[in-house]
């Protein structure tokens, strides 16, 4: 009785820990793979931060104004805080949950071809 008790037990433990190696090693492989392809709205991981900025703008902004509203003479943005704010509401108001590093890139397509302010000041 003593021995089967104890048998169980030992049987308890090795499975416990079992299953602990096992946890990480799958959490590794679901990270790696989602690294590899398109991380949402056809943009992919190995894209430059502009080029993925690029594909995010042209595929939800311009669909009710073209890029000539970013040249125009008295355009409102002036700084690249003011255009990093600008990127973020609209957005939300598109109801696009992008990621703070999303909004970045938008901002640093956006500023590289229509705004010239040169990043954001360090
Ligand atoms: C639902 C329509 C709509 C969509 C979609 C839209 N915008 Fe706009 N956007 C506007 C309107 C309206 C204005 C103001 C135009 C004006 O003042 O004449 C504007 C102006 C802007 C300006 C100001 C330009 C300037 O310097 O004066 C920026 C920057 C801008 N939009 C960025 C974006 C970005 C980035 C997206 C995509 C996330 C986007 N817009 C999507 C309607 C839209």
């Amino acid at each position: 009785m003593k021995m089967t008790t104890w048998f169980f037990c030992s049987l308890l433990l090795v499975s416990v820990s079992l299953a602990q190696a096992e946890a990480p090693k799958t959490q590794e492989m679901t990270a790696a793979n989602s690294d590899i392809d398109e991380i949402g709205d056809g943009v992919k991981e190995e894209m430059t931060a502009v080029e993925r900025g690029k594909q995010l703008h042209n595929d939800n902004c311009l669909r009710c104004h073209g890029s000539d509203v970013y040249t125009r003479r008295h355009r409102r943005i002036r700084t690249y805080a003011g255009l990093i704010n600008h990127v973020q509401r609209c957005a939300t108001n598109l109801n696009k949950q992008w990621w703070e590093d999303e909004v970045a890139d938008v901002a640093d397509y956006m500023d590289a071809e229509f705004y010239f302010f040169g990043g954001p000041k360090k």
